[in-house]
């Protein structure tokens, strides 16, 4: 055979979850080959196969070991100032998170944290987590505004999450929340919340180009329909696609509406019921589901598992990661909790941190499995098959991380 790839790096002798759509469950290669140019998978398949490589061409040898696509975080507040490890013992002793935030507390407290705090110590704490999740295999995340509830703070926020991007090796993808709660300064008033949210700050953060997408908590004790609805015209305006924090303490109809505006993903919707999931099926919306909060706030209401799969809606599963409700950053520990709480399949968990958290962010085309063409971000796991990533947790089975085609140095993570 003549052929002879030009390739940066080649990862020899080991075995590949692809994750590829195209094939069938996690897309297994074993005894592989994959190869990387630039920022690129160019070549994969059984190593045997292995088209001649130019000399020197540098090799990682695997020893058995597997690779999946550098996992996808697609829901994460990653941002904040403080934390609120009090509210827990509150919780603990009966308090509901509903009662902590109608006392004032809850995201609130997170808010008047966030504000006080300035944007390069906002940058230091969430920099700790940021690294924390990369060192779990991470390479893409989500992180949403949502604690500053004013311009200055919502542009603070998502500069900060601008910023990861640029100084660590992980994707980061914005989200604008300013609809995350009625700020103190509004709460007699919060129609006119949403029409600053619409009339000021979205517009000014769409030019600054802070945001790549905006979501809205449609809840009780959040934004009610009729004020989201107002948020995703003005989103849709902009061409900035939407997603929905729906569903989570009640069943408002958030889902079905976003579904209208052709949302990216609806995201916790424990009480979504069948009409909506229909409505979501249709639209092609992703299903992201949060164990982490679940989990954290003792919930009881398990999202509609059967029906997501019977209408074929794709599962993504993300940590949430957040002060309140889910101070969890272990994507990993999300695969066990996704199986144990809401009983998927590991293949539907791996699936909901790869190809399904990738299409959360509708970045689908370019990331999300070990597929020629696609962005070379690769996780090595010292596992003997893919469903142990939702078995086993504790140790940290990431041996080597890439992402952008790049060895992703932590310095000691074994
Ligand atoms: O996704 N539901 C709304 N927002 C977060 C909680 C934020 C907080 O409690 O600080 C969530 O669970
Ligand atoms: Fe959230």
């Amino acid at each position: 055979m003549s052929q002879v790839i030009a390739a940066d790096l080649v990862l020899m002798d080991v075995n590949l979850a692809t994750m590829d759509p195209s094939r069938a469950g996690y897309g297994l290669v074993e005894q592989a080959a994959l190869a990387i140019k630039d920022d690129k998978i160019v070549w994969l398949g059984a190593q045997h196969e292995l088209p001649s490589l130019a000399t020197e061409t540098p090799i990682v040898p695997c020893r058995g070991m597997w690779l999946t696509p550098g996992l996808i975080d697609c829901h994460t507040h990653l941002v904040f100032g403080g934390n609120r490890a009090d509210e827990f013992e509150q919780r603990l002793q009966g308090v509901s998170y509903q009662q902590i935030a109608e006392q004032g507390g809850g995201i609130k407290r997170t808010v008047a944290a966030t504000r006080e705090a300035s944007e390069q110590s906002l940058f230091e704490l969430a920099g700790k987590y940021a690294s924390a999740m990369s060192q779990q295999g991470v390479t893409c995340v989500e992180i949403k505004s949502g604690y500053g509830l004013d311009l200055s703070s919502e542009i603070k926020m998502l500069k900060v999450a601008r910023r990861l991007g640029e100084s660590l090796p992980l994707q980061v993808q914005t989200s604008f929340l300013g609809a995350h709660a009625v700020p103190a300064e509004y709460v007699a008033q919060p129609d006119s919340y949403i029409d600053l949210v619409c009339e000021q700050m979205l517009p000014q953060i769409a030019q600054l180009g802070l945001a790549d997408a905006v979501d809205v908590f449609c809840e009780s004790i959040g934004f009610s329909l009729a004020q989201t609805e107002k948020v995703f015209n003005k989103a849709q305006q902009l061409g900035l696609p939407v997603k929905l924090h729906a569903e989570q303490l009640s069943n408002l109809g958030g889902s079905a509406l976003a579904a209208s505006y052709n949302a990216l993903s609806v995201d916790h919707i424990e009480y979504l019921d069948e009409a909506g999931v229909r409505a979501i099926a249709e639209s092609g919306t992703v299903a992201t589901l949060l164990p982490g909060a679940f989990y954290f706030l003792r919930e009881t209401q398990k999202p509609p598992i059967d029906l997501l799969r019977k209408y074929k809606v794709p599962m993504a599963i993300a940590t949430d990661f957040n002060p309140g409700s889910s101070p969890i950053c272990s994507l990993p520990l999300m695969l066990n909790m996704a199986c144990t709480l809401f009983s998927l399949t590991p293949l539907e968990a791996l699936q909901g941190v790869t190809i399904n958290g990738a299409k959360a962010l509708g970045l689908d085309a370019e990331r999300g499995s070990l597929t020629v063409g696609k962005q070379a971000d690769l996780a090595l796991w010292d596992i003997s098959h893919p469903n142990e990533l939702s078995y086993q947790f504790g140790r940290n089975t990431l041996q080597q991380l890439w992402q952008k085609g790049k060895e992703v140095n932590f310095g000691g993570v074994q």
